[in-house]
């Protein structure tokens, strides 16, 4: 019995969706600990690809149970529109809970992250505008609603009108902006926790029956370990903790609950919004593995930036998360397009070669990728399970990834469907 925390490694869309809806067949409960609608998760089954955004990933079995758990910002109408999308799929989602303690992102969060990045001009961060950082802002200053408002609509009622006053004075006063109507905005939520209340439950007491009774549990990240708002790309990251150490507070468990660290990489490297990526390809290459991967974010639809696997950052996400394995996703898209390169090192100015990911990343401007080049693959790997069956030089690429970062693959992706995972090492 283990439980499990799953996180991105990279600038997020590492694959994190399906690896959770693989492990999520074994796990008494799946519980995302971090981030609101901004994640787009696409887990494919038969020939069904669902998008999800707030629902936890192993909503698909019936057997465990799903929380959305106390460090999420929940934006109440996506998530009836997330379960509506599922209720006309047929999938049943009676086994969904949601943590009173997780804070709901309102209309006026919406209205300031687009203001915000709209005053920003070019310095804009390139967010996905659902709200995400002004929800949190609030969370902070102790001015945000939480799910366990909804349960007595008055309580929410009375809170609202007393926040909704001050931001109006904001967006008035600062930005020249329309104010929001306090009385649609309480018809539309009133319907939506009429609707979410059944749900809204105490996932901490939950969370710790669960470990108590020795059943599995899989913690869901959202975003990657380079948009954590601390040890990410700062500013260009979003507002939450998406590293393992946020499933603490996320989910309301000390570090001794968790047995081991699943690290989600990409064979290759993608960002959407900005800020800095120094393998990133520019050219024909980077259109190549666009093109192949359908690289277009799943919440916003901006073409991603691609690059190169970078180890460097992988490195930086061993230490910062305390990875004990990793999952490699997208092998299938590497294959096919020639050689492949893996970044080992950053070429400073100076000429000496660094591999450790700087704490001014501004210095990336002038830090040039040292690469590997190694032989790619052109067989179609969708149909093969099992490591010794991979082409050798895939395999060559794989043991490249554990030397340079010293910890084992347990798990490879050679395509979008459930079944098309290679297991090296069950996690439990
Ligand atoms: P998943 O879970 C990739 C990026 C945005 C932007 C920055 C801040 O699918 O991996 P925000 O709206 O969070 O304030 O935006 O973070 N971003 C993601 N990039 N995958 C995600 O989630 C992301 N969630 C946010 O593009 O650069
Ligand atoms: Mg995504």
């Amino acid at each position: 019995m283990s439980s499990v925390v799953l996180v991105g490694t990279q600038w997020g869309d590492e694959g994190k969706g399906r690896f959770v809806d693989f492990l999520a067949e074994k796990a008494s409960a799946v519980v995302r600990f971090q981030g609101g609608d901004n994640a787009g998760h696409t887990v494919e089954i038969g020939e069904t690809q669902y998008k999800l955004h707030l629902i936890p990933s192993g909503i698909f079995y019936k057997s465990n149970i799903n929380i959305i758990g106390c460090g999420v910002v929940i934006n109440p109408i996506a998530l009836i529109k997330e379960l509506n999308m599922l209720k006309d799929a047929g999938i049943d989602y009676s086994n969904l809970k949601i943590a009173a303690r997780a804070q709901v992102i309102m209309p006026w969060h919406l209205q300031l992250d687009g203001l915000t990045e709209e005053a920003l001009g070019s310095n804009d961060i390139g967010t996905t505008k659902k709200g995400i950082g002004p929800a949190y802002m609030d969370r902070a200053e102790r001015v945000g609603l939480r799910m366990s408002d909804m349960i007595d609509f008055d309580v929410f009622e009375k809170k609202a009108r007393i926040i909704v006053k001050k931001k109006n004075e904001i967006f008035i006063k600062v930005y020249n902006a329309p104010a929001i109507n306090i009385d649609e905005v309480l018809i539309e939520y009133k319907r939506c926790a009429d609707i979410i209340r059944p749900y809204i439950i105490d996932s901490v007491a939950l969370i710790h029956e669960i470990i108590k009774n020795s059943q599995n549990i899989l913690f869901e990240g959202a975003q990657g370990t380079l948009l954590d708002l601390t040890l990410g790309t700062y500013p260009y990251v979003t507002s939450s903790n998406p590293i393992a150490g946020g499933v603490c507070v996320g989910s309301g468990i000390g570090p001794r609950a968790v047995d081991k660290v699943l690290g989600i990489v990409k064979a290759y490297t993608t960002r959407v919004g900005k800020g800095p990526f120094v393998t990133e390809l520019l050219g024909a290459k980077g259109e190549e593995l666009r093109e192949k991967g359908h690289e277009y974010g799943a919440t916003t639809g901006r073409p991603r930036r691609c690059g190169w696997l970078d180890t460097v950052i992988l490195k930086y996400s061993v230490n910062v998360n305390g990875l004990t394995h990793l999952a490699i996703s997208r092998m299938d898209t590497l294959g096919g397009i020639g050689d492949v390169k893996i970044c080992t090192g950053y070429k400073q100015p100076d000429g000496t070669i660094t591999d450790v990911f700087p704490a001014r990343w501004e210095l990336l401007d002038e830090f040039e990728p040292v690469y590997d080049t190694l032989p790619g693959w052109t067989d179609d790997i969708s149909h093969v399970r099992s490591f010794d069956e991979l082409p050798e030089n895939a395999k060559t690429y794989l043991m490249r990834i554990e030397k340079l970062t010293g910890i084992k693959i347990a798990m490879i992706g050679v395509g979008a469907k459930r079944k098309e995972t290679i297991v090296v090492e069950a996690l439990y």
